[in-house]
């Protein structure tokens, strides 16, 4: 046991979900309802990590806590987590497309918004037109308020640039929030989000840009980890995902895609043939391309926001995937058409339209987030040695995350150690 002096010790948590490793990591199948809770629990910190997690009377049996140099936060009656872990953001944009919700309600689909040249195009023009300090500016907004609501490490993706030089505008704004902002970015490189209309109707010609230009400057510069594609019909094809991803390989960057959004076009078998980290969304995936993730161990990130934004009545089909053994974790998809930045809505939205139950949903906003980053052996859990990425909540249990919603129900977050939100309130600590 430590007997070193903690920097910031937390006591008497009603609930301290741990999500410890010894329930697997990821969680899968039933395991992802086991939270490893301790009741009365602690949790001491030093240099950004965590060196204690235990009930309040073991931690008080160590000579963890000095007067003069330990920082003791009491959580009587109250619920600790690790930080949300947001595995699927498309941060930087400019603009936003209020005005599209009145034509979803006058019964236009995705695509057709899209065909009339709004929908990612639209934000495309704008973000084009964007200096990179208005990006910068823009993000910073959107991390405040993840911040506030919990979020501690968000996947950040470009998309909306669609030329080289826009891409590695919006790349360089990631690296840029990253430096500037307590929550760490993870920075991916979506440069087939969408076909730009200078290349209408030649998509392997934008597809060969991406791959002998984009790619090579991206990582010449090491501006991303991870290379996403907007895998879809009338979008990118297998074949032209599959090219994009497989030189993206050569050049040391992992896979993400997004598949099955609106069609299914077995972007599942894809996925797992290419070994992508994790693929988004998956409406329509089909039951042997579901079992061909799970074989391969890719995590589904589910985006319940998106079908919400968009009306639809059919969900990722969540409980058919766990009985599959597919690795499932959830994430916002905040991007101008799905505007949110409350992990906790989508908690919510997992729990009453994909039937996860509420540690399942917890599971999937942590530890099988980071999971979907490569970031399980640093955050995702509260174990000793972790990064101290940690949320203290105004409620007594964690079923109360998907129980009171459309509210904020954090109280403090403390990143790598420090204090950033303290009583709802930003703090320079
Ligand atoms: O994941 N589906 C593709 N991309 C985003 C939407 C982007 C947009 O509409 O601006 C998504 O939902
Ligand atoms: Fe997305």
């Amino acid at each position: 046991m430590p007997s070193e002096v903690a920097d910031l010790v937390i006591l008497n948590a009603n609930e301290l979900v741990t999500l410890d490793s010894k329930f697997g990591v990821p969680r899968i199948g039933e395991n992802m309802n086991k939270l490893a809770i301790i009741k009365n629990g602690a949790i001491a910190v030093k240099d950004g990590k965590i060196i204690f997690v235990g009930t309040t009377e073991e931690l008080q049996t160590q000579k963890l806590i000095a007067p003069q140099e330990t920082k003791v936060l009491d959580a009587s009656g109250k619920l600790v987590t690790p930080g949300f872990v947001d595995p699927h953001v498309h941060l930087i944009f400019a603009g936003s497309r209020e005005n599209e919700l009145a034509m979803k309600l006058a019964g236009k689909t995705y695509l057709e918004i899209l065909a009339a040249g709004g929908g990612i195009l639209k934000t495309v023009r704008e973000t084009r037109k964007a200096s990179l300090e208005a990006l910068v500016t823009n993000g910073k907004k959107i991390l405040d308020r993840m911040l506030a609501y919990g979020t501690t490490t968000v996947e950040a993706k470009s998309g909306y640039g669609l030329t080289v030089k826009d891409e590695i505008k919006s790349l360089k704004a990631i690296h840029q929030l990253n430096a500037i902002h307590p929550i760490e970015l993870v920075a991916t490189f979506l440069g087939a989000h969408a076909v730009p209309p200078e290349f209408s109707g030649k998509t392997d010609e934008y597809v060969q840009l991406i791959i002998s230009e984009m790619l090579p400057e991206i990582a010449r510069e090491h501006l991303a980890e991870f290379v996403d594609v907007f895998c879809e019909e009338g979008i990118f094809s297998i074949e032209q995902t599959r090219r994009i991803l497989l030189a993206a390989e050569q050049f040391g960057l992992k896979k993400i895609i997004h598949i099955d959004e609106i069609v299914d076009t077995n972007g599942a078998k894809l996925a797992a043939e290419l070994k992508a980290v994790q693929v988004g969304h998956l409406l329509q995936s089909n039951d042997a391309g579901l079992k061909a993730l799970a074989k391969a161990g890719v995590i589904a990130t589910l985006l319940p926001g998106t079908p919400f934004c968009l009306m639809l009545k059919n969900y990722a089909p969540a409980r058919k995937m766990i009985e599959y053994g597919v690795p499932i974790a959830i994430a916002t998809d905040l991007n101008p058409n799905c505007w949110t930045e409350s992990m906790l809505m989508i908690l919510t939205l997992s729990c009453y339209n994909m039937k996860l139950s509420p540690a399942e949903a917890l599971t999937a906003a942590t530890l099988n987030a980071a999971c979907a980053i490569n970031r399980e052996h640093l955050i995702g859990s509260l174990e000793v040695g972790k990064q101290a990425d940690i949320v203290i909540f105004e409620v007594p249990n964690y079923q109360f995350l998907t129980y009171q919603f459309g509210v904020n129900l954090v109280e403090t977050v403390i990143k790598k150690g420090k204090i950033v939100v303290k009583h709802k309130k930003r703090t320079s600590e």
